[in-house]
């Protein structure tokens, strides 16, 4: 084990059939931009010719069906399997799509384990580069079922410019860190606010937080991206902002994170052990 040199065993970790690379999008804190990223980050992967996928797993908070513009009800194939949506190029499951947004999910600790297991197996997911996971904010039931189960490939953890999140993103690294899985990247989000006038980028809070934290986690800093007023009428449109404004600042900083993150990986499958801080 990595981290504090506990070693934790379980059941062995089952892989989902013809996907490549499993990344979770996590935080400790809600609300910092996971899901929103998680889009964003798919698209720019998309937009590199991989075949990507996006698993919502916040059972309790779904937002993936919302951000990707797929609607209610899932078919099933003929061998019972799940048929994920497909839109803006990224192939997509949420529990968005299984339920009508004002029904309450009333699900206890081993069903929503379970739940979280059938999204992943129960599914037919094409074969994919990446199937990034949006998480649930915190270390609770959801990401520890994850981790104990799917073969994760690596994490990537947003935190806003703020001790009071930068201190939940930390417990977060501690979290995949305990499991082995290593963390790829902090991504700063909001980082700066985009002026709708003059596209100048000005900053809003102080800074300074997010990437100590991460080099003394000996964690890579993915760098920020900037908070963006339109984001919102995309995200409520059910379309990624870095398609509808591809040439924003947004956009150039989730280009730049897409391709670290793929360098990432690419630097895990070839010496897994000695990725991480490179
Ligand atoms: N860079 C950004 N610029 C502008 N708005 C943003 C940005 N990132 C996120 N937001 C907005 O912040 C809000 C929270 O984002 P989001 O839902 O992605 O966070 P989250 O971490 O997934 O939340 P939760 O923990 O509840 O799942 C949303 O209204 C989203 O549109
Ligand atoms: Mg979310």
């Amino acid at each position: 084990m990595s981290g504090c040199g506990s070693s934790l065993s379980f059941a062995p970790q089952q892989p989902v059939s013809g996907v490549r690379d499993i990344v979770c999008v996590a935080s400790g804190k809600g609300g910092v931009g996971k899901s929103t990223l998680t889009v964003n980050l798919a698209a720019a992967l998309a937009a590199r010719n991989l075949t990507v996928g996006v698993l919502d797993a916040d059972l309790y908070g779904p937002s993936i069906s919302l951000l990707l513009g797929t609607d209610a009800g899932v078919e099933a194939f003929d061998n019972g399997k799940a048929r994920p949506k497909f839109s803006h190029g990224i192939h997509s499951l949420s529990v968005g799509n299984l339920l009508v947004p004002e029904s309450g999910l009333v699900w206890k600790g081993p069903l929503i384990a379970q739940a979280v297991e059938q999204m992943l197996y129960e599914v037919a997911w094409p074969d994919l580069d990446v199937l990034l996971i949006d998480m649930p904010p915190g270390t609770g039931d959801i990401p520890i079922t994850l981790l104990e189960r799917v073969p994760i490939s690596g994490a990537v953890i947003v935190s806003t410019p703020q001790r009071l999140a930068a201190v939940d993103a930390e417990r977060a690294i501690s979290l995949f860190h305990e499991y082995d899985v290593p963390v790829l990247g902090v991504v700063e989000n909001m980082d700066g606010y985009v002026c709708p006038c003059c596209g100048k980028i000005e900053r809003l809070f102080a800074g300074g937080i997010v990437a100590p934290m991460a080099k003394k986690r000996h964690v890579a800093y993915f760098g920020s991206v900037p908070l963006d007023p339109t984001a919102h009428a995309a995200a409520d449109a059910g379309i990624p902002l870095f398609l509808q404004s591809p040439d924003s600042p947004w956009a150039k900083a989730l280009a730049g994170i897409a391709e670290t993150v793929m360098g990432s990986l690419a630097r895990e499958r070839a010496n897994p052990k000695m990725a991480e801080n490179a």
